[in-house]
């Protein structure tokens, strides 16, 4: 029988999956959305953002492989066929630019570089108070592959960090906290709070008015999970309030950013176009053609997510 790959993404990008792809197997049978063939012939399909209810036109359908790694997209309704695997992506090189964003976003605030940006374009030689890093309480929601490694790095640039995760974690020199129950204290203790959490059902809109407040005043935000975890009108008012110093924001409730957007233009607000970590086709193909091979042999897969909580 055929066991195709169904790719689907944009366009210019599938065409060089399929060429990282076959590079490494080039046995494997590939079709670029939407020219799949006949639909009986898709095994296992590899997506971004693809419609989900076309997922349901592929009776001999296994395995579906996020693109990225966050598998978010494929929880969209009507959600992944019953009885289809689902698998993200763990890649260095996603690991790594996500730390680098989040250092980035923390040290700019904590060395107060938007103030001093502004006395440069004044002329103004002026010296403003100096950090404490010791001092500086970060606190990092997502404790998986990205939180934990962002954790790792800023603990070891001297800040003070804290992670929160739905259930609870041990990170070595870190101090954890979790559920429902850990969430208050968590927020009381960090002045530059990062998001790194899976977007499900149960951290949708996790940074609200409740939370917000939760947070000491002047603290800053990141968010480089999803928009979905954001209420923006909260986060927009605890910036207007003066609760929230600032925020730094890669991802949004609709992407890209509609046109004047808040967002856009506010003084307190820096932001990216969903780039603070993008896959490389290059670096994560052998994963792909590893888990095409696993489904092929029957043998376990890996980086498997539970479709039951959706991460
Ligand atoms: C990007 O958003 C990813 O999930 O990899």
């Amino acid at each position: 029988v055929t066991q195709a790959l169904l790719v689907s993404t944009k366009p210019a990008t599938m065409a060089v999956w399929r060429e990282e792809l076959l590079a490494l197997d080039p046995t494997l049978d590939i079709r670029l959305f939407p020219e799949t063939g006949p639909v009986e012939d898709i095994a296992a399909a590899v997506t971004w953002n693809h419609p989900p209810e076309d997922l349901y036109r592929y009776p001999n359908l296994r395995l579906l492989i996020s693109m990225g790694a966050g598998v978010d997209h494929l929880f969209r309704p009507p959600g992944p066929p019953p009885g289809v695997a689902v698998v993200r992506l763990v890649d260095r090189l996603l690991t790594t630019a996500m730390s680098e964003y989040v250092m980035l976003a923390v040290l700019r605030h904590h060395r107060q570089d938007a103030g001093y940006r502004a006395l440069q374009a004044a002329g103004v030689w002026e010296e403003l108070p100096a950090p404490d890093t010791e001092a500086t309480r970060i606190g990092i929601m997502g404790l998986g592959n990205l939180g934990a490694d962002a954790a790792r790095k800023l603990a070891a640039l001297d800040f003070r960090v804290a992670g929160w995760s739905r259930t609870a974690r041990a990170l070595p020199g870190i101090e954890t906290f979790a559920g429902e129950k850990g969430l208050l204290p968590f927020l009381a203790r960090t002045d530059i709070l990062v998001c790194l959490l899976p977007l499900t059902p149960a951290t949708e809109g996790i940074i609200n008015a409740r939370t917000l407040a939760a947070l000491p005043r002047g603290a800053y935000v990141i968010n480089a999970a999803r928009g979905g975890h954001v209420v923006e009108d909260d986060l927009l008012a605890a910036l207007e309030s003066g609760h929230v110093a600032g925020a730094t924001l890669d991802v949004f409730r609709t992407e890209p950013l509609p046109e004047g957007h808040r967002f856009w233009t506010h003084p307190k607000v820096i932001l990216t176009p969903h780039a603070a970590s993008i896959t490389i086709p290059r670096s994560v193909a052998p994963q792909v053609v590893d888990n095409l091979a696993r489904l092929r042999e029957g043998r376990p897969l890996a980086n498997v997510v539970d479709v039951t909580v959706g991460y």
